[in-house]
């Protein structure tokens, strides 16, 4: 009886933790740094645009997959533009993301239409926004 009561205890226990604990990603939702933004997105072949890439230089991509990788994209250039310049002038910095975030919108759009040539466009206005940003914005 002892040893029932034990373990109903520990599943008690369990449960709870499971039920109180954060879900995995949840840090993600509050408001996440320029640098966590650009090393989720783009630093290292597991990054979010890199994965893209892969998908879109076949013939055949997964559109589900690079359509949920732009949405997450999407989701964390949200944020970009309104945080804050770590160097440089505010309302250039937020134009800069303004408009690299629409470059997102429109791979998105190309991957719900399955379109691979708008998607391949998309990404490489996407690839050639980094310098001017990186130039005008990023710490030295
Ligand atoms: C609107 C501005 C902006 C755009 C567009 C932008 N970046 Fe950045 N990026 C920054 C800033 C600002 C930093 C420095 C963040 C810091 O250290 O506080 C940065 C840092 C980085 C880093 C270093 C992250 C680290 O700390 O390890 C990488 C990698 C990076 N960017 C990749 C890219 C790539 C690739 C693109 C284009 C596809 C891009 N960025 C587009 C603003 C931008």
């Amino acid at each position: 009886m002892r040893s029932l009561i034990c373990a109903a205890s520990v599943l008690g226990i369990l449960t709870a933790m499971v039920l109180t604990s954060p879900s995995a990603g949840a840090r993600d939702d509050e408001k996440p740094s320029v640098e966590h933004i650009m090393k989720k997105l783009y630093k290292g072949k597991k990054a979010t645009f890199a994965e893209i890439k892969a998908q879109l230089k076949g013939e055949s991509p997964d559109w589900k997959k690079v359509e949920a990788d732009a949405k997450t994209m999407e989701k964390y250039l949200g944020f970009l533009s309104k945080g804050k310049a770590p160097r440089g002038d505010q309302a250039h910095f937020e134009k800069l993301a303004g408009a690299h975030l629409n470059d997102v919108t429109a791979l998105d759009h190309a991957a719900e239409a399955k379109d691979l040539d708008q998607a391949r466009a998309a990404v490489k206005k996407i690839g050639g926004s980094c310098k001017s940003c990186h130039q005008a914005h990023r710490p030295q």
